[in-house]
């Protein structure tokens, strides 16, 4: 499997220099600039963010590498993922625009990224963490069979000011016992098991 990762309606590629006017548009968005702390939210950082993305190796390790999420239906970025690798474990991240949140976007393209950690770069566990407060991220790693690993006091930073944080992480073992189809366009069971039903 290589760049881009094709799933049912989206493209992971990885940035160009055209991106530059979908993405001044999402880190117009407070909530998404302060999750990409790397792109300041001007056309001029914008452009320092892309040609910096250009100069690296698709996941050289202990870069920040991220890759554009494209939708298929109108070729537009609506946000991107991270994942910085580091030895045999990566951490990533992932922020969407703010049209394009709770519409099932995040996990497809995060369970796509997972998928392509544990099966073509051959990592042994994938980590995120995220603000306590932002229970968006946090329920999407719940989402993507992640588990709650530790609270860190001050861990991160949010609104400027420090904030307690979750870390959570998942091991290759877990991610293929919890997704056994491992495709990025088969379908996806959840990993939740179903509630027993009376008399089933
Ligand atoms: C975090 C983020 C990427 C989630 O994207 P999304 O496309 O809205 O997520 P999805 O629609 O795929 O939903 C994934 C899960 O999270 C849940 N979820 C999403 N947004 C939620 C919210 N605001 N509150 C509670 N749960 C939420 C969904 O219900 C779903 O869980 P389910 O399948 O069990 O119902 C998005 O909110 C975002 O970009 N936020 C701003 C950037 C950011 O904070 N990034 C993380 C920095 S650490």
């Amino acid at each position: 499997m290589s760049l881009p990762v094709w799933t049912e309606r989206l493209a992971l590629r990885r940035f160009t220099i055209e991106d530059e006017r979908d993405l001044l548009a999402l880190v117009e968005h407070p909530s998404f600039a302060s999750a990409v702390p790397e792109m300041a939210p001007t056309k001029a950082g914008v452009r320092r963010y892309i040609e910096r993305q250009l100069e690296y190796h698709a996941f050289e390790p202990e870069r920040v590498f991220d890759l554009a999420i494209e939708r298929k239906a109108d070729q537009r970025v609506i946000g991107l993922l991270t994942l910085v690798r580091r030895e045999r474990t990566g951490a990533a991240g992932w922020a969407l625009g703010v049209d394009y949140r709770r519409q099932g976007y995040a996990v497809e393209a995060a369970s796509a990224l997972l998928d392509y950690a544990f099966g073509p770069l051959g990592l042994e566990r994938v980590e995120a963490e995220t603000a306590v407060q932002n229970e968006a991220s946090w329920r999407l790693m719940e989402r993507l069979g992640m588990g709650r690993e530790v609270c860190l006091r001050a861990g991160t930073v949010a609104d400027g000011q420090p904030a307690d944080s979750y870390r959570y992480a998942i091991r290759s073992g877990e991610w293929r016992a919890a997704w056994p189809a491992c495709t990025p366009t088969g379908p996806r069971p959840s990993p939740v098991p179903p509630i027993p039903q009376p008399g089933g």
